[in-house]
């Protein structure tokens, strides 16, 4: 992907992408998370800057994440909720790749939890988060809304509920758990269904190449 290969067709575009499963702490060593690697979110992020837009990167894998971007790392569910809250306004698109963790700690212990001898059970209680994408949906202003539905089963049917009930413009789904593509992979392979219906399958491909392929759609919708 060479800068002088792409027409700046984002130009003067503002875009928060995100990346990464989120981690909800236990205890000060240790956090509930998830297979999400974040290369999906950062090939988005690179792809939207190489057609022109203005991108902030909101990752909980800061340190793995392309050079030359605005990173703002986050750790909870909560954390990302309010960085992008704090950015939406200004946003002309949201581009949601990263995976919240549904659930977090009621209250996390203030000090590492230590092994009780004779006892051979550790409860848990987890509470509810935030559904991030359907509260942006709620207040949407014109901005642009992108999610991805992971999905093991019934791919299109759940994809689409989801992209109803969060009000999106567009939303990836992919199947998990098939050996091509996905989590930790470099490739990735899906659908990109739209708001008015429009589905368009993207065949196996690098997670860089599906990138500009979704980021090209949603210029052409912006
Ligand atoms: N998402 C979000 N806030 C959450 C959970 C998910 O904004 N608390 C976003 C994800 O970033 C993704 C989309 O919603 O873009 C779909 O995420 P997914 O986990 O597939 O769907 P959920 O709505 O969480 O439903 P479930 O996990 O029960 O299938
Ligand atoms: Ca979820």
């Amino acid at each position: 992907y060479y800068r002088h290969a792409h027409s700046q067709v984002l130009k003067g575009k503002r875009f928060i992408v995100t990346a990464g499963g989120t981690q909800e702490p236990i205890d000060p060593v240790r956090f509930i998370s998830n297979r999400s690697s974040g290369k999906m979110g950062y090939a988005l992020a690179k792809a939207a800057r190489l057609l022109g837009a203005e991108v902030t990167l909101i990752t909980t894998k800061p340190k793995l994440a392309p050079k030359g971007l605005k990173v703002v790392p986050v750790a909870t569910t909560e954390q990302l909720q309010a960085a992008i809250e704090a950015r939406y306004q200004q946003a002309d698109a949201v581009v949601m790749a990263a995976a919240p963790a549904d659930f977090r700690i009621a209250t996390p212990a203030q000090q590492k939890i230590k092994k009780v001898a004779g006892e051979d059970e550790l409860k848990l209680t987890l509470v509810k988060n935030p559904d991030i994408l359907a509260t942006l949906g709620k207040k949407k202003q014109g901005q642009f809304l992108a999610g991805f539905a992971a999905e093991t089963q019934d791919l299109e049917v759940n994809a689409q509920k989801k992209l109803q009930h969060k009000h999106l413009d567009l939303i990836i789904a992919n199947q998990v758990g098939q050996p091509e593509g996905g989590f930790d992979s470099d490739q990735n392979a899906g659908k990109m269904i739209f708001k008015d219906g429009t589905v368009q399958p993207i065949a196996l491909m690098s997670k860089e190449q599906m990138a500009m392929v979704i980021m090209t759609a949603i210029s052409e919708r912006l």
